[in-house]
């Protein structure tokens, strides 16, 4: 066979797999438009895809495609990405620390990947993109030097990144386009160390299982396919305090400056990593309508309780039901407020609660409940038929067994109501940040006299 032959082959064979690739991430691309599309009419989640198939044959004729995908990717010639696949803690927390990495990929001037959400948490195990519980266009005015990509979108990187490296390493021993470079660090809070470590530690064997969704194309322990270094910050209690927070913020963002294309975080950090805490990520609209819907139907006023009834005493718990019904008295006749709504974690839908870490549920948790019940009428996000059409949806099942959405609508209901009242030592979980947050919002919103918010939050009292 004669060189030119062989070169010929070759080509075809290119060509053909280019065919076959393209092909096939057309019908892919397609499929996932269409889903795409059935969801829009229900929440209307954007679409995560950014690349179009002229944009994509844009990329593979040019003399670099590596370079070209990363301009069309992160604006650069190489992509840097941070990637905090789990952020620990629920919502409420999961979004103070989303804001904190925000941060920090703008020091490190790197593209963020928009973790994966879903029962209440930020992290990649989860179902649904990250804009199933919040409103992509207002975080990037609040970030607007950080780029935002989808789950979606950066294993698309990945795969294309692939592809062309398959194309340009297609010779033994031709290494123009290298392993992907990744650096893996677990952040975390240790409060067994006085002072904060950063150290290189041995690759970790148990990683999260969800990481191999990225898989063939990102396989951390595959050596042709990436260069993993694995490093741990163990941050101590009293560097993370606010008036420490100037100088641990350069710690971190010194020791996280690193050349590797991709940096995969495992965080669990408990407190906001800068000086200054950014507002909140606001919600989805359709998460803000439907909690609209529920106020609507509240009538003009209400009287909201969160409840919390994990860490409770149990044999306490009749004894709080009846404090409440007479705190409950007293302020519907002192205010004239005839509707009450609870948000609690008392299981509503199914016989598992709406938190996680609430698993003993005794007869206590019910005789109250039901106190409560035969004494007023009760609304709830499910009496008051609260993302019905989710609801109805398998697609959503699992966001409705334990926690999740639900518990951003009862924030949301919470906030605006005329009167709050949170349950007291014994009868509920003190130290909920949930509930920090709703006392905070009304704190703001009672300054305004036409509110009609009536108090910030009071706690009822057990009648022994
Ligand atoms: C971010 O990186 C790009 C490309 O490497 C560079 O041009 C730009 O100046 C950097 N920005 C900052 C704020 O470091
Ligand atoms: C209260 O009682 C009604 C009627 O029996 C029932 O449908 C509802 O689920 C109960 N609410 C709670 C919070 O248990």
């Amino acid at each position: 066979m004669s060189r030119v032959q062989t070169t010929k082959r070759k080509t075809s064979f290119i060509c053909f797999f280019f065919v076959v690739w393209y092909t096939t991430y057309y019908f892919m691309n397609n499929n996932i438009f269409s889903s795409e599309k059935e969801r829009l009419t229900k929440i209307r989640l954007s679409s995560s895809l950014t690349l179009s198939s002229n944009t994509l044959s844009t990329i593979y004729n040019n003399d670099n495609p590596l370079e070209e995908l990363n301009m069309r990717f992160c604006g650069q010639t190489t992509c840097k990405f941070l990637f905090v696949y789990d952020y620990g803690e629920q919502e409420t927390k999961a979004n103070l620390h989303f804001r904190s990495f925000s941060q920090l990929a703008e020091k490190l001037n790197r593209t963020m990947i928009l973790t994966n959400v879903g029962s209440s948490q930020i992290n990649i195990c989860q179902n649904y993109p990250f804009d199933f519980y919040y409103d992509l266009k207002l975080l990037r005015q609040e970030f607007p030097n950080v780029i935002y990509k989808y789950e979606d979108d950066f294993y698309l990187w990945l795969k294309i990144r692939d592809e062309i490296k398959k194309k340009m390493n297609y010779k033994k021993d031709n290494e123009i386009i290298p392993p992907l470079s990744i650096l893996h660090s677990h952040l975390r809070r240790y409060d067994i160390t006085t002072e904060t470590i950063y150290r290189e530690v041995k690759p970790v064997v148990s990683l999260n299982k969800c990481l191999s969704k990225f898989e063939p194309f990102m396989n951390l322990v595959d050596p042709k396919n990436s260069k993993v270094r694995y490093t741990i910050m163990d941050i101590a209690k009293s560097d993370i305090r606010p008036r420490a927070k100037p100088e641990f913020s350069e710690l971190l963002v010194e020791s996280l400056t690193t050349d590797e294309e991709i940096m995969l975080v495992n965080s669990f950090v408990l407190e906001a990593l800068f000086p200054k805490v950014m507002p909140a990520i606001p919600y989805n609209d359709y998460i803000l309508n439907e909690a609209q819907k529920l106020k609507d139907k509240l009538s003009s006023s209400y009287i909201a309780i969160h409840w919390r009834l994990e860490q409770a005493r149990p044999e306490l718990l009749p004894e709080c039901a009846q404090g409440l019904i007479k705190t409950l008295k007293r302020v519907m006749t002192e205010e004239g407020i005839e509707n009450i709504y609870l948000a609690t974690d008392y299981p509503l839908l199914s016989s598992k609660s709406q938190s996680d870490t609430f698993k003993d549920i005794t007869n206590y948790h019910h005789e109250a409940i039901r106190m409560l019940n035969e004494t007023f009428k009760i609304n709830t996000w499910v009496s008051l038929g609260g993302l019905e059409d989710l609801r109805k949806d398998k697609n959503y099942h699992s966001e409705f067994v334990g926690p999740g959405l639900q518990g951003i609508l009862d924030k949301l209901v919470c906030i605006d109501a005329n009167y709050f009242l949170a349950g007291s030592f014994g009868c509920s979980r003190i130290l909920s940040t949930f509930t920090k947050s709703i006392e905070d919002e009304r704190k703001d919103k009672i300054r305004n006299i036409d509110s009609g918010i009536l108090n910030t939050i009071d706690r009822w009292k057990i009648i022994l």
